[in-house]
C-alpha cells in the first residue's frame, strides 16, 4: 500500500466535529468588536523577515528560534508570521493609514511557531489580535482590557483571571535592566546556561524562567515597578483606578514582561489553571515606539491577542461547545424519477426558504437506507418523494422526532406547510 502522508507535528485540522466551537467564539468576538468600533483587516500570512526582526526583536526567543523563514525563488528571504502585530503595523504605514488618524484594527488567522508542541502549544496556531492605533491611553488601555473582560462574559468562560504590569519607557526600562544585569551577574554561578545567554542579550526575559531551579534568584531580583519614570506611573495608577471602577478585577504582576520586545508601559495577559502549563490565553500591551521604529510617523499604540485554541479548549471544558446542528428537513427519494425530480424539487424548496436546512438524499439507497439516514442526520422532518405520489403532484412529510404518522400535501404547498410544522412544533 502507498505510505500516508503525515501530518506536520504541531499543526492540526479543526474537524467538522469541532467547528462550531471555533465558530461560536469568532462570531463572537466579531459582534463585541464590531460594537466597540474595531474594523476587520487582513494581511498577508508571508511578509520579509526582516520585519519580524526589527518589530519583534533579535533577540526575543520568537526571533532566534521559533520562526519559518525561508528563500523564495527570487532569492528574498520571508517568514510566516508568528504574530499579528507586526504586520498590521506594516500595512497600515505602507497603505498611507496613518496621517494622524486614529485606527481601531482586528484580525483573525493562523500564526507560525516552531516551538515544541505540547497541549495548547502548536506550531501553527491561531489569533484574533485587535490593535488600536493612535491612542496614548490610559483610557483606551482600560477599555481593550474591558472589551476582553465583556468576551469572557458573553462567552461564560470563568476560569480566568487578568494580570497588569507597567514596562515603563525604553529610558526606565534600560535603568531597571542595568540593575537586573548587576544584580544576575552577582548570582552568576546559579543561572541556568539560557539565563546566562540572556543576561547579555535580553536580561528581562530571565524573569520569565520556567525552570523551577531559577525560581529563588529571580524572586529576588529587582523589580521595574520601582524604576518606573513618574509617567508611566501615572499611566499605569489611572489604568488600574479605571479597571475598578468598570469592575474589572486584576492583579499586579510586576514580573510579567511578555515575550516580544516592543512593549512600552501597559502589557496584561489573562491566564488560565485549566489548561497546564500554557496558561496565557489572551495577552497584549502597549507597543508606543513600534511604528516609528517601523518608518512610520511616532504613533502611540496598543493591542492584544487572544490564542483561539486556547480560549476554544475552555470553551469545550466549560460545556459551552455548542451542539452540531441538525438539518430541518431531510429529503427521502423513492423511484427512478422521483430521483431526477428530487434535485429540482430540493432546490425549489430552497428557494422558498432560503433560512432552512435542507439535505437531500444523494447516492440513492434504498427507502430503508435512505430513512437510517434520515434520522442519524436529526433532521426534524422527511419529506418523501416518490414516484407514485410525483404523478399524482403530491409528496409526503414525515415527522422524524415524534411518534406522528405520514402525510401528503400539494407539491406547491410544501414550503408552506413544512414551515408551519416546524414553527408551531407539530414536529
Ligand atoms: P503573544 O503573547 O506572543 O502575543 O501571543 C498571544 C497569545 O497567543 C498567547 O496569549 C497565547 O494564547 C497564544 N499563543 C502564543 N503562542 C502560541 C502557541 N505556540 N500555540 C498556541 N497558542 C499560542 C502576541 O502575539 C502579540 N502580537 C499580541 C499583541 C497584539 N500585542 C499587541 N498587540
Amino acid at each position: 500500500m502507498t505510505k500516508q502522508i503525515q501530518p506536520i507535528r504541531g499543526m492540526n485540522d479543526v474537524l467538522p466535529s469541532e467547528i462550531g466551537v471555533w465558530q461560536y467564539l469568532e462570531s463572537s468576538a466579531r459582534e463585541i468588536l464590531a460594537a466597540y468600533g474595531y474594523e476587520e483587516i487582513r494581511v498577508p500570512i508571508v511578509e520579509h523577515t526582516d520585519l519580524f526582526k526589527r518589530a519583534i526583536g533579535e533577540f526575543t526567543d520568537v526571533v532566534e528560534k521559533e520562526m519559518y523563514t525561508f528563500t523564495d525563488q527570487g532569492g528574498d528571504s520571508l517568514t510566516l508570521r508568528p504574530e499579528a502585530t507586526a504586520g498590521i503595523v506594516r500595512a497600515v504605514i505602507s497603505n498611507g493609514l496613518l496621517r494622524g488618524s486614529r485606527l481601531k484594527l482586528w484580525c483573525a488567522g493562523p500564526m507560525f511557531r516552531h516551538e515544541r508542541p505540547q497541549k495548547g502549544r502548536y506550531r501553527q496556531f491561531n489569533q484574533i489580535d485587535v490593535e488600536a492605533i493612535g491612542f496614548a491611553g490610559p483610557d483606551v488601555d482600560a477599555e481593550l482590557i474591558a472589551l476582553t473582560a465583556r468576551l469572557w462574559k458573553k462567552l461564560g468562560i470563568e476560569r480566568v483571571r487578568l494580570q497588569i504590569n507597567s514596562l515603563g519607557t525604553p529610558e526606565s526600562r534600560r535603568v531597571y535592566r542595568e540593575h537586573l544585569v548587576n544584580y544576575f551577574r552577582q548570582h552568576e554561578s546559579r543561572l541556568d546556561a539560557d539565563s546566562r545567554r540572556r543576561l547579555e542579550s535580553n536580561p528581562l526575559r530571565i524573569l520569565d524562567s520556567k525552570n523551577p531551579e531559577m525560581r529563588e534568584i529571580v524572586a529576588g531580583a529587582p523589580l521595574l515597578t520601582e524604576h518606573l519614570d513618574p509617567e508611566s506611573r501615572a499611566h499605569f495608577d489611572t489604568l488600574c483606578v479605571m479597571l475598578r471602577d468598570v469592575g474589572v478585577e486584576f492583579e499586579v504582576n510586576p514580573r510579567l514582561v511578555r515575550g516580544l520586545d516592543y512593549y512600552t508601559r501597559t502589557v496584561f495577559e489573562w491566564i488560565t489553571d485549566a489548561l497546564g502549563a500554557q496558561d496565557a490565553v489572551c495577552s497584549g500591551g502597549r507597543y508606543d515606539g513600534l511604528i516609528a521604529q517601523l518608518g512610520g510617523e511616532p504613533t502611540p499604540a496598543i493591542g492584544f491577542a487572544m490564542g483561539v485554541e486556547r480560549v476554544v479548549e475552555l470553551l469545550v471544558q466549560a460545556g459551552r461547545a455548542p451542539a452540531r446542528q441538525a438539518p430541518d428537513v431531510y429529503v427521502v427519494v423513492s423511484g427512478e424519477l422521483a430521483t431526477k425530480q428530487g434535485v429540482v424539487l430540493t432546490e425549489r424548496l430552497r428557494d422558498a426558504l432560503p433560512h432552512r436546512r435542507i439535505e437531500l438524499n444523494l447516492g440513492g439507497g434504498n427507502f430503508k437506507t435512505q430513512f437510517r439516514r434520515a434520522d442519524r442526520s436529526g433532521a426534524r422532518l422527511a419529506l418523501i418523494i416518490g414516484d407514485d405520489e410525483l404523478g399524482r403532484g403530491m409528496v409526503a412529510l414525515k415527522p422524524l422526532r415524534e411518534e406522528s404518522g405520514q402525510s401528503e400535501c400539494p407539491i406547491a404547498e410544501v414550503a408552506s406547510r413544512i414551515e408551519a410544522m416546524l414553527a408551531d412544533g407539530r414536529r
